[in-house]
């Protein structure tokens, strides 16, 4: 099922999120649709907070990315209750996006390596070291369960410019595909 996401503007993205245990309701379904509508929105990251629900849970989906990097083709990870230990190695400006934000892309510093620990989908508790683009698509989602969003990282004079777009989607006026909710 292809839920609904949250924008920007949603009181939800900026709430504190809460551990989750293996007796989350329909925690297999709930999973099943984020990646459903993830792969709908074309995103590669989707968190909790950004379908409404204020719990630590993302997944991530590098799949479409395996035209150019072949080691991307399934690649599809769930996170739950994730805790990163430790950012480590050189800070890296790329562009980022988010589903919640969209028509907006910005140039965020991030460190290239993550050590993380989480639990799969299956409750296995992992502790991993993740570098590169999934060390990115990673820290964008923990973000929003931590409240923060990638243009809060952004300099005042990009989030200047980018204001006009932000109205837009506050006010409901965004332009995207998939069906978005800002209350
Ligand atoms: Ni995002």
């Amino acid at each position: 099922m292809i839920l609904t996401i949250s924008a920007y503007g949603s009181p939800v993205l900026r709430k504190e999120t809460v551990d989750i245990d293996k007796e989350y309701p329909q925690l297999q379904e709930l999973i099943k649709n984020m990646f459903d509508t993830m792969t709908f929105a074309e995103g590669v990251g989707l968190a909790a907070p950004q379908v409404g629900l204020p719990i630590r849970l993302f997944v991530i989906d590098l799949s479409p990315l395996a035209d150019d990097k072949p080691e991307y083709k399934n690649y599809k990870k769930v996170f739950i209750n994730p805790e990163i230990i430790e950012f480590s190695g050189n800070d890296v400006s790329f562009e980022e996006g988010c589903l919640s934000i969209p028509n907006v892309h910005e140039k965020v510093v991030r460190k290239d390596k993550v050590l993380i620990n989480y639990f799969d989908e299956n409750f296995t508790e992992h502790e991993e070291t993740f570098s590169g683009y999934p060390a990115r698509v990673i820290q964008h989602e923990y973000d929003h369960l931590e409240g923060n969003l990638f243009i809060d990282k952004i300099s005042g004079i990009r989030k200047q410019l980018i204001k006009g777009k932000l109205n837009n989607i506050t006010s409901g006026r965004a332009n995207c595909k998939y069906k978005i909710k800002t209350k």
